[in-house]
């Protein structure tokens, strides 16, 4: 049987089970911050285990690609030296979801092991937990093993656990005894001996272990079982040979290929040994697995996290290169063959071969630059150690920090040499480097909320609404610290890089400041700091449920949505313009720009730039019309051919954003309604942000303008108007009553940064000389550092405007009562009808609501000059809408008409235009007669 017919016949055995085959999860996990890389097949079911997500299945099957380095499960010094660890492997496996539990997981494991792949029942042994009386009774009576065969271990063996915390519970471990003769002795069982390993575990999930180590009991009891592939390959390649040779994985088809061209390269033999050259082969056919899978599903070698473990892989794996005398890059050649043996299976190796090709040579590339360097640093320190037996750690992070030696590269030349390396020292200078690297880069662009507990109170999700509005009514259920939460919401919390919205909650006519939007799980935070707030709407909020109107800041919402939607065109473009093999690693969508970065592995040139820049505005100026798609099922959007981004975790059902045959991504995010509505797009700049990673930033939109007309200024007409901008800032700052933020925040810093910025004499128009070319290149530098500062400002301003606006209108609001006593009455019912100094239409629509508020029973209309047109508001109590059908909608429409312009709207508030400016006094004098006409 080849692996590839034994892979099928795990697959087709399940489903005649009745079981549902599934893909593999990528090896990356998406959204489980406990976990580096997959490392079982239960991860994508974690959920449905805890009792928190639920599949329209209760039996699974598949083959999972794992990785296991680093965490709980960490096979890594093993690899390569034994025969049956590995960093990358697939794992086969069936699952119930309380479905069926111990009695079938048995039987089923036995019948495939037995009748159908006929594996000597004599050279089988199960391992059951020690207290699992019912799983040792049900080997006895549902298979027919050789009683002698069952033992029993504790914790260490056969209890499972996927990490520090998460579902768990006793398992039932199946080993093969692949001694020539087959008469193993019990002790061999769990003793780490390559001729009787354990190929398939039985786990019987029914706990949750929790943070802090206490063990809970799940709701229902689950099956999780998992076969290693390349073993289950190596126990038939030994029945085939009739278990004559030592067994291997590697001496399987799985491997053979790989193992060739290494010795290709190599010029060497693999002879399946113990020889240096032997390991050193082994360990690379491993390694370029788990990059090559790794690489597939997004990662990439880098300084942290994920990327750094790949990193270790893959200098291992180089490293062991030079024992086979491969000194030039010669893992990137190792993909291809990988590719033609495995994208049957997991075509996504294929598709992005390219691409893994060249992270993995640019990496091998800078590696043995380092090497040869860092070797010689290393055997200078060894000399100077005298008799001393301990490496110092400084030089252990002296050679990790300038010439990249992983840790664990040091160690195994100093094992080599009789040494031991001093790693406590080393640990303390890598916290004291994250630290400086965290302070350095730490300055928060954009002031952001935390996180908040979530009330016990609150158990549904926030209903989101703010993919088709800004406002909402809604009710506050919940306030945990400084956040409220509500029933639903049109704010957009912090998420897929897209920044949370701001704006304001108002309550009983009280408005409290929206900071920030977060969310945890899917119950959404607004973040309003109670120093934000006055002592009643603090009192007010502790009576809850609560009515509340949640309206989030519309112009920064838009400008936000112009980035989010232009960087998905930004996405298409360098797609079309560089190759498909750019695929987005991270972003950055904020209301002043936005920040893309991507997997591509040379500069983009000043040409590709203006390529890209020209695509995006032409389909912006194509005005291609969204579609978007909402929470349609995984598979079909997957058959859309959407793209997805590897950070992201995907649910069952998912939102794909379309933009005509340019665009289609899995996106939660908001965007705009046609992809004219962006305006104009305009790159700022272009550079990298870790190896085989650029990152892009740009602006939309009036952003966009006002950095285009930025450009055509000189340096010092630039500073120029930097002044003035701070002034205006400072001066609206003087307008604002003290107890204001804004009123309170220190601006002179922004004097104390002009002067920083204005040190730099202005560029010269034309480079002559080196020296010349220098001093313009460093200043380019302060060029971007005032570009940013300026666009700061800018952003600033606009913040200081909207708070004077705010203030004016409380002035208004108290000028209201006045308005209000001296109204004409019909009847009972209050009249207002009058002019109003208002900028803009959200601020009439503000006054409107403050006088709605101050009327008790009656109708306004308020009308205001904007732009040389009336604009006008109209409100209506909600007694006379119950009472006497009163509608603003048709009262606004009515005034209008004298103006020659119409409008409409709710019951309780309209708006209307008129282009007749002249005949404003005779359409307000018309409001009673129209009130009285509508009794
Ligand atoms: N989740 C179990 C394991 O990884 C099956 O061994």
């Amino acid at each position: 049987m080849t692996s590839q017919e034994l892979r099928q016949s795990f697959l087709d055995f399940f489903e005649s089970k009745h079981h549902r085959i599934v893909p593999s999860a990528p090896v990356i996990p998406h959204g489980d911050p406990t976990l580096l890389f997959t490392n079982a097949g239960m991860n994508q079911f974690k959920e449905v285990f805890l009792g928190t997500g639920t599949r329209d299945y209760t039996r699974a099957a598949d083959t999972q690609k794992c990785i296991r380095v680093s965490g709980k499960h960490n096979d890594l010094e093993e690899v390569g030296r034994d025969t049956y660890h590995h960093t990358f492997f697939e794992m086969l496996g069936n699952w119930s979801f309380g479905d069926y539990y111990k009695k079938e997981a048995i039987l089923w494991a036995w019948e495939l092991l037995t009748e159908i792949w006929k594996m000597p029942k004599n050279r089988l042994w199960v391992t059951v937990y020690k207290s699992d009386d019912e799983a040792m009774e049900l080997w006895k009576t549902v298979t027919d093993i050789d009683h002698s065969h069952i033992l029993k271990f504790a914790e260490k063996d056969n209890f499972w656990e996927m990490g520090e915390t998460g579902p768990c519970g006793p398992c039932s471990e199946i080993h093969v005894d692949l001694t020539r003769d087959g008469n193993a002795p019990a002790s061999l069982v769990n003793a780490g001996n390559p001729e009787l390993i354990e190929i398939w575990n039985l786990v019987f999930i029914q706990n949750n272990r929790i943070p802090g180590g206490e063990l809970e009991m799940l709701p229902s009891k689950h099956v999780d079982t998992g076969m290693g592939f390349e073993r289950a390959c190596a126990v038939l390649e030994a029945m085939r040979t009739n278990f004559q040779r030592p067994p291997s994985n590697y001496d399987t088809d799985v491997f053979l290929p790989l193992l060739s061209k290494i010795a290709v390269l190599a010029g060497k033999k693999y002879t399946a040994g113990t020889t240096e050259t032997d390991i050193a082969m082994r360990v690379i056919a491993d390694h370029i697995r788990a990059l090559t899978f790794a690489i597939a599903d997004g990662a990439i070698p880098s300084n942290e996290g994920r990327g750094y473990v790949l990193r270790r892989i893959l200098r291992r794996a180089a490293r062991f290169g030079r024992t086979l005398e491969l000194r030039e890059p010669f893992l990137f050649k190792l993909v291809d063959t990988l590719v033609a043996t495995m994208s049957h299976v997991f075509p996504e190796i294929k598709e992005h071969q390219q691409h893994i090709e060249r992270a993995i040579h640019g990496e091998e590339e800078g590696f043995n630059k380092t090497l040869d360097r860092g070797l010689i640093l290393f055997e200078q320190a060894v000399v100077n150690l005298h008799d001393s037996t301990t490496f110092p750690g400084d030089v252990a992070f002296k050679l990790y920090d300038t010439f990249g030696f992983p840790l664990d590269l040091t160690q195994l030349l100093c094992t080599e040499r009789g040494l031991a390396v001093d790693t406590d020292r080393f640990d303390v200078l890598m916290k004291e480097q994250k630290k400086l690297s965290q302070e350095s880069g730490g300055t928060a662009e954009y002031p952001t909320a935390g996180k908040f507990l979530i009330p016990a109170t609150v158990t549904t999700d926030s209903e989101f609404t703010g993919y088709t509005q800004l406002e909402t009514e809604a009710s506050v259920i919940g306030m945990a610290g400084d956040y409220i939460i509500l029933d639903r919401t049109p704010f957009y919390a912090e998420s897929g890089g897209q920044v949370g919205d701001t704006g304001e909650i108002i309550v009983n006519g009280m408005t409290v400041p929206v900071r920030d939007t977060v969310k945890d799980h899917n119950i959404v935070g607004h973040f309003v700091p109670v120093s934000d707030m006055n002592a009643a709407a603090r009192e007010m909020l502790q009576t809850l449920p609560a009515h509340a109107t949640a309206k989030v800041d519309a112009a920064r919402r838009l400008s936000i949505m112009r980035n989010h939607s232009a960087t998905h065109l930004l996405h298409a473009g360098l797609r079309t313009v560089l190759g498909t093999h750019v695929h987005q690693s991270g972003s950055l969508v904020s209301p002043n720009h936005l920040r893309f970065d991507f997997a591509h592995f040379a500069k983009v040139s000043d040409d590709e730039m203006r390529a890209v820049e020209d695509y995006v505005n032409e389909i912006i100026a194509s005005k291609i019309p969204l579609q978007h798609h909402y929470a349609i099922p995984f598979a079909d959007a997957q058959k859309m051919g959407a793209l997805m981004f590897f950070g992201d975790k995907y649910g069952e059902r998912v939102n794909v954003v379309q933009f005509g045959d340019i665009s289609k991504e899995f996106c939660g995010g908001t965007h705009v309604l046609n992809t004219g509505d962006i305006g104009y797009f305009k790159m700022r700049s272009e550079g990298s942000s870790a190896s085989g990673v650029r990152r892009i930033e740009a602006l939309t939109g009036t952003n966009a303008l006002e950095y285009l007309s930025l450009q055509n200024k000189t340096y010092r007409e630039r500073i120029e108007h930097a002044y003035t901008l701070v002034d205006e800032i400072q001066s609206m700052q003087k307008l604002l009553p003290a107890d204001s933020l804004l009123a309170q925040e220190d601006t002179t810093g922004l004097d104390i940064e002009m002067r920083k910025l204005e040190q730099i004499p202005d560029a010269p128009s034309e480079v002559l000389t080196l020296e010349v070319g220098l001093e313009f290149a460093a200043q380019r530098q302060r060029f971007r550092e005032l570009e940013n500062f300026m666009l700061l400002l800018m952003e600033k301003k606009k913040g200081f405007e909207k708070e004077c606006a705010k203030v004016k209108f409380s002035s208004a609001a108290t000028d209201f009562e006045t308005l209000v006593h001296t109204a004409a009455t019909v009847g009972s019912i209050r009249v207002v009808a009058s002019k109003m100094d208002a900028g803009d239409i959200e601020t009439l629509k503000t006054l409107g609501d403050a006088l709605r508020s101050t009327l008790g029973s009656g109708v306004g209309v308020l009308a205001a000059v904007i732009d040389m047109k009336v604009q006008l508001v109209c409100v209506v109590t909600d007694d006379l809408i119950k009472t006497k059908n009163f509608s603003a909608g048709k009262i606004v429409g009515a005034v209008a008409k004298t103006l020659g312009g119409g409008g409409g709207g709710k019951n309780h508030m309209a708006t209307a235009g008129g282009k007749d400016v002249g005949k404003l006094d005779e359409a307000l004098a018309n409001v009673i007669e129209i009130v009285k006409g509508m009794i």
